[in-house]
């Protein structure tokens, strides 16, 4: 990019406040140039305000390029409406992108896959089941799902787009033998690889839980709606080993939202224990989409490095604080810069 960078930082509740200043600090150590715009919005904005986000924020949201984004809890309150789908809406981020790479090295977790693995799940973001179209009555309620033939063609494109820099393999996964809607889905994402060239194959969402947690090691690009991707985010965090590691973009047409897959995890807020790589990784995803390679594959090799030396956090049966293991992945970008 041209002209400095505006990032608008969002820490948001929780943990939020623990991992975004670290991945701040690292933008700051690969020599990233921007604007650091902090924006408070969430559940704590909420108790303060009764408001968890203002018009005015998404105003200054949308005045910068992009979101670094915390985590933000939700309380179970029917009046409190969700920051991050308004967000997402307002600002048209279609695309949801969770990348998921097995770890080379030894951890203490309940589960991890036993092959390599290295896949990406495409989420369609703004439709289907989370459209907020719903009626709660008396005696039923109802949520549509709506899937049209822009919110599929867009986010076939993105997935076929990233499947062609890499194994050039696109699995699209629905649940086309039940639900029409998913027969449309799945017939726009088929003509859309076929148009771009690119190789793919079909997966019902049930068979493609059992198969990832089986052997992940087969897929490239996953593309699938809304509620599927939420939850096939999830198995795979478990496979790599941790939410603590996984982080996400959710990308419009010019503008983009980078956030760890983790939320404001309550139980272990305050302590200095979370583990800060996945909101690490999230810059490093923001570092991709603005065309700086070289300081995103730094960032990579800095987590990589870290892990090696066994500096690990709770979650990965480690010891280390936050604040250790983003102290050792700076202490690594500033040796490396100066070398
Ligand atoms: P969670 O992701 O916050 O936590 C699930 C489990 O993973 C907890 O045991 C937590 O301690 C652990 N964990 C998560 N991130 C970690 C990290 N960086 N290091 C170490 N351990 C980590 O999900 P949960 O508990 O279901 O939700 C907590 C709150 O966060 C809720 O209010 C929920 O609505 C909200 N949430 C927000 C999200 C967002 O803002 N994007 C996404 C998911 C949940
Ligand atoms: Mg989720």
């Amino acid at each position: 990019m041209v002209s400095q960078m505006k990032v608008a930082v969002i820490e948001g509740d929780g943990i939020g406040h623990e991992v975004i200043p670290p991945a701040v600090d690292v933008l700051k150590a690969v020599g990233l140039d921007f604007n650091n715009v902090p924006v408070e919005v969430g559940y704590g904005k909420w108790e303060r305000t009764g408001h968890a986000i203002d018009d005015s924020d998404l105003a200054v949201m949308r005045d910068c390029d992009c979101i670094l984004f915390g985590a933000i809890t939700t309380p179970n309150d029917p009046n409190y409406q969700s920051v991050l789908l308004r967000i997402r809406r307002e600002l048209d981020l279609y695309a949801n992108v969770r990348p998921f790479r097995s770890l080379n090295i030894p951890v203490d977790t309940p589960y991890v896959a036993r092959e390599p693995f290295d896949f990406i799940i495409v989420r369609e973001n703004t439709e289907g089941l989370y459209g907020s179209k719903e009626e709660i009555g008396k005696d039923r309620a109802t949520s549509t799902r709506i899937i049209t033939l822009k919110g599929s063609e867009r986010i076939a494109l993105t997935a076929c787009k990233l499947a062609k820099e890499r194994d050039n393999r696109l699995t699209i996964v629905h649940k086309a033998n039940v639900l029409k809607s998913c027969g449309f889905f799945r017939e726009v994402c088929i003509d859309v690889a076929r148009e771009n060239g690119v190789r793919y194959n079909e997966m019902l969402v049930d068979a493609m839980a059992y198969d990832l947690i089986l052997a992940p090691q087969k897929y490239d690009v996953l593309v699938t709606p809304n509620l599927f991707g939420d939850i096939l985010s999830d198995v795979s965090a478990a496979l790599v080993g941790s939410l603590g590691l996984c982080p996400s973009a959710n990308i419009g047409d010019t503008y983009a939202l980078f956030e760890p897959v983790h939320g404001s995890a309550p139980d272990i807020a305050g302590k200095g224990i979370a583990n800060p790589l996945a909101a690490i990784l999230s810059a490093k995803m923001l570092l991709e989409w603005a065309g700086e390679r070289e300081k995103a594959n730094l960032i990579q090799r800095a987590v990589d490095h870290v892990l090696e030396k066994g500096i690990k956090t709770a979650d990965l049966g480690g010891q280390a604080s936050t604040q250790n293991v983003s102290d050792a992945v700076i202490a690594y970008i500033r040796g490396i810069k100066r070398l």
